[in-house]
């Protein structure tokens, strides 16, 4: 395919290299053409660089089994390249055309209860399907064939969220696919009966076809069952995934591939995914009513860098202002969406996104907040969209900058899994927030974080914390455990170590695996009951809450720095110190509200000579830095004015001040530049 007549906007390819990249999904089949037109000018005049589209397009794509009508989104390509816009086009398979539903009842998702899940909206297909599978990989390769060329083309983005609305299918395909799973990483039968201690209630496997998804039943499945189901879970959508990316590679190998993560997604065992991935973006939608919710979105932020290595990433899908999908979606406020905007720059990203261009006027979604709002351009909405886009457009500079974490957070997805499987000592220890718990301490002291995987290389950290890090295998204890007599600096806290790769229990004494490096033994656990509560009593004669869990722990070594005030097991340590090898590892035997989660925090930050950024209250710190410049992107999200001093050789970015007091009202943002100390002395 030819384009003489386009102009040579950029050079797309380089589009991550040279810009920060600006847009939003476009829907361009929800509208007449005249409105493409008007929509490529306006995109020209909020800034914006790139678009994902025809996402949910498939069926204007294929309106019959093997009847394509590319002419449509020719045009619209076409368009959008003239003005300068480029494509991260969607493969459209997150919405099987109602043709193929039809065709194939049986592709359709079914959950654990046995319940058929209806089309007629999206997601509706399931990921053991064998024809959707075949469908999907005839139309990717056609669209893929078809745009190899297009000037246009910047990156593909495979399908849409995926594990979405359906996170695990128990149709009528997903016994044998879970069976090979299953046949494939046991070999044999007998090993899969071992693994899963299937001698329990008789459950003894003596053929592959008598294993069935833990689907509705009458009482608990084997939680080695349910893990594994998970585990399968997350790999069939990756084979979806991996369908398509072997297609698009083959055929365009050129550019860059990604899928949209949601966050803190409990099925996708992302790391998995990330490595496969030229390109991590993520979908983020913070409730702008609640003031908690920047530490969360920074999280995810900080999860969306670590998953590509430090790379930089894009978010895909924010709002520019409300969703419809809460029960009342609130608006952001004047300022909101910009400084939600700079948190994910500063924080590493290199591509701010929205869902979506154009508020649509039909279907599920007609109230979702969009860039061009059904108010039009002459609104608040789109004028922050515009001024958006002008200053991204203005900060190429920050393209090569990373940022760069001296604490890492220990993130594990089969811990996640296997430690809320039911039949737990406590229903109420929950993963998520065992991490939000340290987090939300280390984003108060503008600590900035990594996250890692239990098998990481982690001795680029000066503290490694490994929250409920329930389920251990040998590869991840030998690499903590090489970390601490290296030198290393860990915190753990309860519920770490107590399974295997396979949920099997580490007998004689809590956390097995890790009772020599924490130089403690916990004898039982003692979970809380809903009313119950105690107090921990530090060496300096502190107090703090605990709540929800104690270990009865016996040391081995270590030395206590915190003792529990009441019950049973009162004066019994409750938070330990120990030496081991050449480094220092910290254990908490319960759960301490915020106060005491900062007293254990700034106590080891001290200890191991780790300096937080200047702090101040509602203020989020966050630094970017190359070869030869620091930009410290300061953000107020509270409503108290912050003054920033600026000192000799820092200037501000955004506003041009170069010396004087910088002050940011409530959701302003200020990118402080300074000569990196090296290359000030060089
Ligand atoms: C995302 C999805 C978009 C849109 C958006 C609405 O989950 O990827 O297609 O539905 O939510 O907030």
């Amino acid at each position: 395919m030819a384009y003489p007549t386009l102009q040579a906007a950029h050079q797309i390819q380089q589009l991550g290299a040279t810009q920060i990249t600006y847009g939003g999904d476009y829907n361009p089949e929800q509208w007449p053409e005249h409105v493409w037109h008007e929509d490529a000018r306006l995109m020209q005049q909020a800034g914006v660089n790139l678009v994902s589209l025809g996402i949910f397009a498939w069926a204007r794509l294929e309106p019959q089994p093997d009847v394509y009508d590319f002419g449509w989104l020719d045009t619209v390509m076409d368009v959008l390249y003239e003005h300068g816009v480029c494509v991260n086009l969607g493969t459209g398979t997150p919405a099987p055309p109602p043709w193929f539903s039809k065709l194939h009842p049986e592709s359709l998702p079914v959950t654990a209860e046995g319940i058929v899940l209806a089309p007629g909206t999206r997601r509706h297909y399931s990921p053991h399907s064998r024809a959707y599978r075949a469908h999907a990989a005839r139309f990717v390769t056609r669209l893929a064939e078809h745009y190899r060329q297009h000037p246009a083309l910047a990156m593909w983005h495979i399908d849409n969220e995926y594990s979405c609305h359906v996170a695990e299918c128990f149709g009528p395909e997903a016994d044998a696919a879970y069976q090979n799973w299953l046949e494939r990483r046991y070999k044999s039968l007998d090993a899969l009966n071992d693994a899963w201690g299937s001698a329990f209630w008789g459950q003894v496997y003596g053929a592959w076809d008598e294993i069935a998804p833990p689907r509705r039943a009458p009482y608990m499945h084997n939680p080695a069952n349910t893990l594994d189901w998970k585990r399968f879970s997350s790999d069939a959508w990756l084979a979806c995934f991996e369908d398509q990316r072997a297609i698009l590679k083959r055929i365009t190998p050129d550019i860059p591939i990604t899928t949209n993560f949601m966050g803190f997604n409990k099925p996708l065992d992302y790391w998995q995914w990330a490595a496969r991935e030229d390109v991590v973006s993520n979908d983020s939608y913070p409730e702008p009513s609640d003031p908690d919710s920047p530490v969360m979105a920074a999280m995810e932020c900080d999860l969306m860098r670590s998953l590509g290595g430090g790379k930089p990433w894009i978010l895909m899908e924010q709002a520019t202002s409300h969703v419809n999908w809460r029960t009342r979606n609130t608006t952001k406020r004047p300022g909101q969406m910009r400084i939600g905007s700079f948190q994910a720059l500063a924080r590493g990203a290199n591509g701010i996104m929205f869902f979506q261009w154009r508020a649509s006027k039909s279907g599920g979604e007609q109230f979702h907040g969009a860039m061009v709002p059904h108010a039009g351009t002459e609104t608040r909405v789109f004028r922050e969209v515009a001024q958006l886009g002008q200053e991204l457009n203005s900060l190429h500079v920050l393209r090569r900058s990373r940022v760069h974490a001296q604490v890492a957070i220990v993130f594990d997805y089969a811990s996640w899994w296997a430690l809320e499987i039911e039949g737990k000592p406590s229903a109420h220890v929950r993963y998520l927030d065992g991490v939000r718990a340290f987090y939300s301490v280390l984003y108060d002291l503008n600590i900035t974080v990594d996250f890692v995987h239990p098998e990481a290389d982690l001795r680029r950290y000066q503290l490694v914390i490994a929250p409920h890090l329930y389920l251990v295998t040998d590869a991840a204890v030998d690499n903590i455990t090489s970390y601490i007599e290296g030198g290393g600096a860990l915190i753990m806290n309860f519920m770490s170590g107590i399974v295997d790769a396979h949920n099997r229990v580490q007998l004689g004494g809590y956390p097995a695996a890790f009772r020599s490096l924490l130089g403690i033994s916990v004898e039982e656990f003692a979970p809380y009951a809903e009313n119950q509560a105690n107090a921990i009593i530090t060496h300096d004669e502190e107090e703090w809450a605990s709540s929800m869990w104690s270990d009865v722990i016996r040391l081995e070594g270590a030395t206590p720095l915190a003792r529990f005030r009441d019950d049973f097991y009162a004066n019994c340590a409750a938070v330990t110190r120990h030496q081991f090898g050449m480094g220092t590892s910290y254990y908490l035997g319960t759960a301490l509200d915020q106060s005491g989660m900062h007293w254990l925090i700034t106590r080891v930050c001290a200890e191991i000579g780790l300096a937080p950024l200047a702090t101040h209250a509602g203020a989020e710190i966050v630094c970017r830095s190359d070869d030869q410049h620091t930009w410290r992107f300061v953000q107020n999200h509270s409503s108290t004015p912050l003054a920033i001093t600026l000192q000799p050789g820092e200037h501000e970015l955004l506003g041009g001040q170069e010396h004087g007091v910088v002050t940011l009202a409530q959701y302003d943002v200020a990118i402080i530049a300074e000569a990196t100390a090296s290359h000030a002395n060089g």
